[in-house]
């Protein structure tokens, strides 16, 4: 028995080694390029693919929900986080099911898509004329086409893009760019990029009540804005370096042109037109131009009786006007309603609450120029369906009334001065006299759980013979006896650790290094470039010249393996950040724990403090960036990080100043609450930069605790003394009340600031933007965790410092 077992074992072994699986290499995959007429490719069949001979493009049959089937062009090799990048879709409106629906090449030359269920075609190419047959080819640049046998392209996937343009491919007066719905739903959504009826190219929010052009700017001509709409015909193309040139003078080069990448243009969900070339080291795409900077300006992004701003943490914000309430709590297009239920035509019952600093765009009842803005309100309270007005500064003493009958497409601005007033029931002004302050936030319901499609469409069953079904069932044992072969071939041919390490990088975004390399790299670890929490940090060199941070664990050391310490990194493979340090890989061999980071060329903060390089400006860029990091860990859709341990030697900074948060997520994720927070066994942090709640054992940790280090990290930035230094000794120690002793013994004089400003530091600073950093500062580091700001809340006060 066991003799025959193993005979069977080697004769299995033989066979499967001729096999094209096994003798073939990844990268010498013959996989067609080309369809001929008369056969199809089948959804069930995982290998009907076609493949651009360069193999960067894939067609086929791309999963876009349970059993829901869009054929489609991609990338063929995937990002990091394992998604593939569709540049293309036949039927991204109606997905085929999961079963016996096939693309078919007709003998007529015509493609076909069906869905076994339906009785007409989803999709065809329509050609009528063609009774010749033709085959299908894919590209290297992309193109899917149909040629016949005197080479001319009857039908081409290029000639009807969905949303990607790629370099190469003419945009013409034919086409257009239509973005998906969502990230997560492929078919049509409402942006539109075309060319116009006068030959400029447009972006266009087609939603379902309203449409509106956001690009280029409507307010001003397209002359205005750069654009010629005298051109002899409408045609735009990106090459493969980087230029886009476009008949109606819209040309840009991308950041990275003249490098050669894998590029495409994409109108992405949100509304914007963007280039992007692949970073294929690390496998995501990285945004070298976009049509729109202020994506406040996209129309139809928050719906009626909304506003949208930039939050520096998480992009835009859709926020309700006071009191009114969203009317969808997963869907901010929806708009909000009223709180309230009195009608706005209340017959000198309506007041209005001042909303500096927000404007809504069209939907004007009455346009008065140069008016006070008590003529303003009664224009306003003179129209019964007048929702509201905006009061625009236009020149000295001069202001312009924009009466509105409709609040949409609302958003923030700090570039102009004008201020929306509000129309609202007298009623709730009283209520709440401080009107300036009641924006009402209403969040987006985070959700990490991605929705998919399901088509319940009935297929009838074909019964299949019995021989079949016998023949199908040899097939399966034969396949099963294979893939246990396959398995034992690969453990005995291959280097375990090889399989596995591709395994994780796949999983996690991050490369792998050995220990031999990194020594190599940071030559026997000679050149110490910092001392962090976690361990010793060293400069590498590779030999591409890449320079990178190496930073040795020291923690980990044996107690912990691979999968501990990419537990622990993983969640900083989502973080993406300027403000962040960028984490490239890591190294697990035994005792050895290292990550790899990215080589910061004018170290840390700390080692800078007193340097003459870093003026007030300077300073200044640095609090704010550190905070919008720091306000980025602590973004709620994102899986709460706490940092822990924020001090200058934290904060490195880049050749031109930015600063970046290192030596993050290593300190333990909690849940959104703060309230299991077990595992902080001891207290974390640095003595002077750690928050007073560390020592008490009964105290929440909750994301306050880096605020607090935030506020001290500013005051020292100020000040240049140490809160661990002596200076403050009499002050009990403490930074933040040596300050404010300082503060108080001026008795409400400004001297105070001179006082405690560094005098070394070079640079003349604006006294009143001072104290107000001073005082966020101080508001920060306060001894009462609930009177400290919340991250963004001091990104946004410093950000209206700065306009
Ligand atoms: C195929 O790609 C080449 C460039 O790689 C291009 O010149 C040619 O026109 C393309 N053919 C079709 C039919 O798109
Ligand atoms: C084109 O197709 C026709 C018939 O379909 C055939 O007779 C002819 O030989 C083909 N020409 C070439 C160049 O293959
Ligand atoms: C783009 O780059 C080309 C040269 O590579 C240059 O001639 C052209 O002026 C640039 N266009 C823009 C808009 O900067
Ligand atoms: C172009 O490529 C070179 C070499 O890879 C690189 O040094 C340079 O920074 C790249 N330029 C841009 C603009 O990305
Ligand atoms: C209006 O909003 C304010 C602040 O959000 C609230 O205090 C007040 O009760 C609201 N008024 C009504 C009538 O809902
Ligand atoms: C809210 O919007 C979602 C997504 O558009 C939709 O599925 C849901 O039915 C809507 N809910 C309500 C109450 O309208
Ligand atoms: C927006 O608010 C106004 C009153 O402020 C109300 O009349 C209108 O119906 C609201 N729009 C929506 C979509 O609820
Ligand atoms: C608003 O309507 C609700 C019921 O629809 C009612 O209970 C409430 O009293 C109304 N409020 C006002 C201020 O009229
Ligand atoms: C605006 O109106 C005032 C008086 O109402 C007038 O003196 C002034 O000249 C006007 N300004 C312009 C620019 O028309
Ligand atoms: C804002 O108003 C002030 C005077 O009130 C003026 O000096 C300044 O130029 C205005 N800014 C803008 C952007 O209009
Ligand atoms: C609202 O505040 C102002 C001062 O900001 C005050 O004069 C007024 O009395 C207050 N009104 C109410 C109703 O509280
Ligand atoms: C995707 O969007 C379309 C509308 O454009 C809708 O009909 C369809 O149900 C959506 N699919 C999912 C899964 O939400």
């Amino acid at each position: 028995m066991g003799t025959l077992f193993l005979y069977i074992v080697v004769v299995l072994l033989v066979l499967l080694y001729k096999t094209p699986l096994l003798s073939s290499s990844p990268t010498s995959l013959s996989l067609p390029s080309v369809l001929k007429p008369g056969s199809s490719l089948s959804v069930e069949n995982k290998d009907d693919f076609l493949i651009s001979p360069n193999g960067l493009f894939t067609a086929g049959f791309y999963s876009v929900g349970e059993n829901a089937y869009c054929f489609s062009v991609w990338f063929t090799k995937p990002l990091a986080d394992q998604s593939h990048t569709i540049v293309w879709m036949a039927n991204r409106d109606a997905p085929v099911n999961g079963k016996r629906s096939k693309l078919s090449l007709l003998k007529t030359g015509n493609l076909v898509l069906r869905d076994a269920a339906q009785p007409l075609p989803i999709w065809t190419t329509n050609i009528i004329d063609s009774k010749e047959p033709a085959q299908l080819f894919i590209n290297d640049t992309g193109n899917l086409y149909l040629q016949n046998n005197e080479t001319q392209v009857i039908w081409q996937s290029f000639g009807s893009p969905t949303d990607t343009l790629l370099p190469l491919q003419k945009f013409t007066k034919d086409t257009s760019l239509v973005s998906s719905r969502s990230l997560t739903n492929h078919s049509s959504g409402f942006y539109k990029l075309y060319f116009d009826n006068d030959n400029v190219i447009r972006l266009v929010y087609n939603g379902p009540s309203v449409a509106g052009i956001y690009w280029p700017d409507p307010k001003i001509t397209a002359w205005a804005s750069g654009r010629s709409t005298w051109a002899s015909r409408r045609t735009a193309t990106l090459d493969l370096s980087g230029h886009f040139v476009s008949s109606d003078s819209l040309f840009f080069n991308t950041s990275d042109s003249e490098n050669q990448s894998v590029r495409r243009l994409t109108v992405d969900v949100d509304g914007n037109f963007r280039a992007y070339s692949l970073d294929e080291t690390r496998g995501i795409w990285k945004v070298t131009w976009q049509a729109i900077s202020d994506t406040c300006r996209v129309h139809g992004i928050c719906g009626e009786n909304s506003t949208c701003s930039i939050s520096p943490n998480h992009g835009r914000k859709c926020s309700c006007i006071p009191n009114h309430t969203m009317i969808n709590q997963t869907d901010w297009s929806y708009g909000c309603k009223p709180e309230f239920n009195t009608t706005l035509c209340g017959n000198g019952e309506d007041d209005f609450l001042h909303f500096p600093h927000y404007d809504f765009y069209g939907y004007e009842a009455r346009f008065v120029p140069n008016v006070t803005l008590d003529e303003c309100k009664r224009v306003c309270l003179g129209i019964c369906n007048c929702k509201g007005f905006h009061f625009n500064y236009e020149t000295e003493g001069y202001f312009s009334c924009y009466a509105k009958f409709k609040l949409i497409n609302g958003f923030r601005t700090m570039s102009s001065n004008g201020s929306m007033y509000l129309k609202v029931p007298k009623s709730i002004l009283l209520l709440s006299n401080n009107s300036e302050k009641i924006v009402h936030e209403d969040r987006l319901i985070c959700s990490e759980k991605l929705p998919t499609v399901r088509i319940d469409r009935a297929y009838i069953k074909n019964p299949k013979n019995e021989s079949v079904k016998s023949l199908m069932i040899f097939t399966y044992v034969f396949g099963a006896l294979e893939t246990i072969c396959i398995i034992y071939f690969f453990y005995r041919t291959r280097n375990p650790s090889k399989t596995r390490q591709g395994y994780v990088q796949a999983a996690t975004g991050f490369q792998r290094f050995s220990y031999a390399e990194l020594k190599k790299t940071t030559k026997n670890f000679s050149k110490e470039i910092g001392r962090g929490g976690g361990g010793i940090v060293y400069k590498g060199e590779f030999s591409n010249n890449r320079v990178a941070a190496v930073k040795l664990l020291k923690e980990f050391g044996n107690k912990q393996g691979e999968t501990e310490l990419l537990a622990e990194i993983s969640t900083l493979g989502r973080l993406n950040h300027m403000n962040l340090i960028d984490i490239w890989g890591y190294c697990a061999e035994r005792k050895h724990k290292l990550l790899v980071y990215e080589y910061m060329e004018n170290g840390s903060l700390a080692q800078n403090l007193h340097s003459s390089k870093l003026d007030w400006g300077k300073r200044f860029d640095i609090t704010v960036g550190t905070a919008k990091g720091l306000a980025y860990l602590h973004e709620e859709c994102l899986e709460w990080v706490l940092h822990c341990d924020v001090k200058p030697h934290n904060i490195l900074l880049d050749s031109n100043w930015n600063p970046k948060v290192a030596d993050f997520g290593l300190s333990k994720l909690l849940d959104r609450d703060g309230t299991r927070n077990s595992e902080f066994t001891r207290a974390r942090g640095t003595r002077g930069y750690m928050a007073p709640e560390w020592l008490f054992v009964n105290h929440p940790i909750t994301s306050k605790v880096d605020v607090y280090s935030y506020g001290v990290v500013v005051l020292e930035m100020i000040t240049g003394r140490s809160p661990t230094g002596d200076q403050c000794a009499k002050s009990k120690g403490r930074l933040d009340s040596w300050v404010k002793e300082k503060m108080i013994a001026a008795g409400g004089t400004k001297d105070w600031i001179e006082e405690v400003v560094d005098v070394t530091v070079d640079g003349k600073y604006d006294t009143s933007k001072m104290e107000i950093l001073i005082k966020v500062a101080l508001q920060c580091s306060a001894e009462d965790k609930d009177a400290r700001p919340t991250m963004s809340q001091v990104v946004d006060m410093l950000l209206h410092v700065e306009n």
